[in-house]
This record gives structure tokens, sequence and C-alpha cells, in this order.
């Protein structure tokens, strides 16, 4: 019987876990034994005792869970001594920050296992249960909302009372992908007077659907920003100055801006200057959520809150679907859950299928070797 190992997160922060009582069923009835660290799932309101009653095994450390694993499901990359417990011929399939964190990814390959990372899982239809970057960004666009709601002195709906009207706050989402339509969604919710913007004509119908306004230059440019695999491309320097130019007058009347603005392997693009910071109103909110990124926002601080000369908050809080630990954890788990189906052959045994199209695009190392075309040298 094929065995996955699910230790505690150890990096700062992280509080999420890689399964959850309801996957760890699953697996079981899947035909996998699954053995949990001790605490693991405690920074997600996960008991040990529930990961028992559901059928998983508990091990006191790290080392005891990983030793005799054929897999081990993680939400960081791991850390060395659970990299060094590994048996020969096992696998690991984590957010491993491939792009970022080449120590990580090094050391996996030295270690000769073959490593996957769920940020490359493609977006086919066949592959969407695993999708993790859209689950957790779906969390962290909700989150963004709420850390901004948090931070404001103000209201965000609009309310009559016998005191007087109270205005609507006005948000402006930049950049419309997974988190910042859940940002939208989340934000006209809560009664605010919604704004977007992005780079990809394609969100234009959708931000206005959601019943918010979009903002953006649409020239000929615009209308071509988009690569086959619906993610945004590098734009040019003059479509960023007169992209900036509009975004300028209209920043400057936004209570609340959240910032979503990615672009896959690159750092993440500059939306938001220290000038249009300056020109926003005294008690403003920035949520920059590509701060792991290096950022969107000049001037943010990760894991820091930066309070301007002229009042305007910049939140450069990492790891927002840590904030939404339980359900981040059973979303992700449950995107683990799907994957684990790709390493069990026909008759339920341990053979990954290495030319199975998903897992081939996740692999970046194998037999001692970095192999996924992105990560080579
Ligand atoms: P992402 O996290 O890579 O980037 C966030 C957003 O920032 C994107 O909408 C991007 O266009 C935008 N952006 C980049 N540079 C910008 C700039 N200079 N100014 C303004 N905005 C900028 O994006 P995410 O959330 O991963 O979505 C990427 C695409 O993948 C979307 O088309 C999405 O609908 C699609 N998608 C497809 C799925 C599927 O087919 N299974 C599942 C999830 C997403």
């Amino acid at each position: 019987m094929p065995v996955i190992a699910v230790t505690k997160e150890r990096r700062a922060g992280e509080t999420r876990v890689a399964a959850v009582p309801e996957t760890i069923k699953k697996l079981v009835t899947a035909g996998f034994s699954v053995t949990v660290e001790a605490g693991a799932g405690d920074g997600a309101s996960y008991p040990d005792a529930d990961y028992k009653a559901a059928g998983a095994t508990i091990a006191k450390t790290a080392k005891d869970c990983v030793a005799k694993a054929d897999i081990l499901f993680k939400v960081r990359g791991p850390e060395a001594d659970e990299i060094a417990a590994l048996k020969t011929g096992a696998v690991v399939v984590a957010l491993l920050n491939p792009h970022q964190d080449k120590a990580t990814v090094a050391a996996l390959a030295k270690k000769g296992v073959s490593a996957f990372a769920m940020e490359f899982v493609p977006r086919i239809t066949r592959a969407q249960a695993m999708d993790a970057l859209s689950s957790q960004a779906n969390l962290a666009g909700y989150r963004a909302v709420i850390e901004a709601a948090e931070a404001y002195g103000k209201a965000l709906p609009m309310m009559m009372t016998a005191a007087g009207t109270v205005a609507a706050a006005k948000v402006f989402i930049m950049g419309v992908g997974v988190a910042g339509l859940q940002a939208i969604a989340t934000a006209r919710r809560l009664g605010a007077v919604v704004t977007a913007t992005d780079v990809r004509p394609a969100t234009k119908e959708q931000v206005e659907s959601l019943g918010a306004k979009f903002v953006a230059v649409e020239d000929e440019e615009f209308k071509a920003a988009e690569t086959a695999a619906g993610y945004a491309k590098e734009m040019s320097k003059e479509y960023q100055a007169k992209q900036a130019e509009l975004v300028s007058s209209h920043i400057a009347k936004q209570d609340i801006v959240i910032t979503t603005a990615l672009i896959p392997g690159r750092p993440a693009p500059r939306l938001v200057s220290a000038a249009q910071v300056a020109s926003m109103k005294p008690g403003s909110v920035i949520v920059d959520l590509a701060v792991e990124q290096g950022g969107n926002v000049e001037g943010v601080k990760l894991g820091e809150t930066v309070t301007t000369k002229n009042g305007v908050k910049i939140l450069g809080t990492p790891n927002l679907p840590g904030r939404v630990a339980a359900d981040a954890s059973a979303l992700y788990a449950r995107n683990l859950f799907a994957f684990a189906g790709l390493f069990l052959d026909k008759d339920g045994q341990f053979a990954p299928d290495y030319e199975d199209e998903i897992l081939k695009a996740a692999l970046v190392c194998q037999g001692g070797a970095v192999v996924h075309p992105q990560l080579k040298a």
C-alpha cells in the first residue's frame, strides 16, 4: 500500500497543512496509507485526534513521518532534515515556489527524489481540481479585502443614519486574475464602489459581470496582451506610461487599493509609484498581494504595515491564504488528493506515469537533476 507522509509546516508564519481529516478519509479509501506528524494541523485548527479518527497514523517527529513514505505532501518546500529522511524513489509534492526558492529545488535534486511543484500544474480541464494557485489565490483575494477593511478607519458600505450619511468606500483592484476577481466580489458584498484594471482584455467583461467598472488604456497593445496560456505579458514601457497616467488620477480618489498583479516567472510589475501613494487621502489603505514576488507598490515592505507621511497605510502582509488557514488547507488538501490519483496504476500500486501530461508539466527534479525547462540554467 503506497504511503503518504504529511509533516508540520515549519516556514515562518505558515499555518496551513497539506491534508485535512476529510482528505485523509478519501486517501485511505483510495488505497493509501497516511502518516501525519503530530501537531501538523494545529495552525489550521485540525487536531491530531481528528486525523487519527479519519484513518491516519500519527508520527511523533518529522523524521519518523517521512522515513517510510513513498509520497511527501507539503504546503511549502521541505526542510533539509525532511529531505534527508526521504527514501530512494520517493516523490515530493508542494508549492515549491520554484522560481524563487532555488535552494530547495537543488537540495531535492541532490537527494535524487522526484519533486513536483503544484505551481506548474497546467491549467487544463483535467487538472482543474488540482489547481492550487487558483484555490489559494481565491482565498487571498477575499482576505485582502478583509485586511483592508480592518485597517481602514471608515465603513465600506453606504449607510443612511439619523446622524447623517456615511459614504461608500471606493475600492480599486489592480490585476484581476483569480485573486482580483474574488477581491472585487468581496468588496462588492461589503458595499464598496469597486473599479478594477488589468492588462488582459478578457478581464473587462469579467469585471463588469461582477458589477465593477473597468479602468484601462484599451489600445492595440492591450488588445493583444494575453499569452496562449491565459497569462499576462510584460507590457512595453510606452504602455506602462500611458496606463500610469490614467491610473494616477483614479488612484488619488480611492480609499482602498488592492494590487494582485503577477507575471509567472518574473518579478511582480510595479503598478503604484510613491507619487501615486502620496496623492491618496490620509487614512487610505493599500494591500499589496504581490509583496512576496517583489511587490506592485513602491514602498511596500514584506511583513510590515508602512504608514506614509501623508497617512496612507501600505500592507505588505505575506501569505494571506494562511490567514484563512482552515479553508486554505482544506482546498489545498483537495488539490493534493486529486493529484495523488496520478501516482497509482490501474491496480492501485504506486507507479507514477511520468509520461502523464500533468506529472510531466509539474516535475521539477528527477534522477539527481533539475529537469523543468523553466528552471534549467
Ligand atoms: P496571476 O496571479 O498570474 O496574475 C494576476 C493578474 O495580474 C492577472 O490577471 C494578470 O493579467 C494581471 N497583471 C499582470 N501584469 C499586470 C499589469 N501590469 N497591470 C495590471 N494587471 C496585471 O493570474 P491568475 O490569477 O493565475 O490568472 C491568470 C489566468 O489564468 C487568467 O486568465 C485566469 O482566468 C486563468 N485561469 C485559468 C484556469 C483554468 O483554465 N483552469 C484556472 C485559473 C485561472
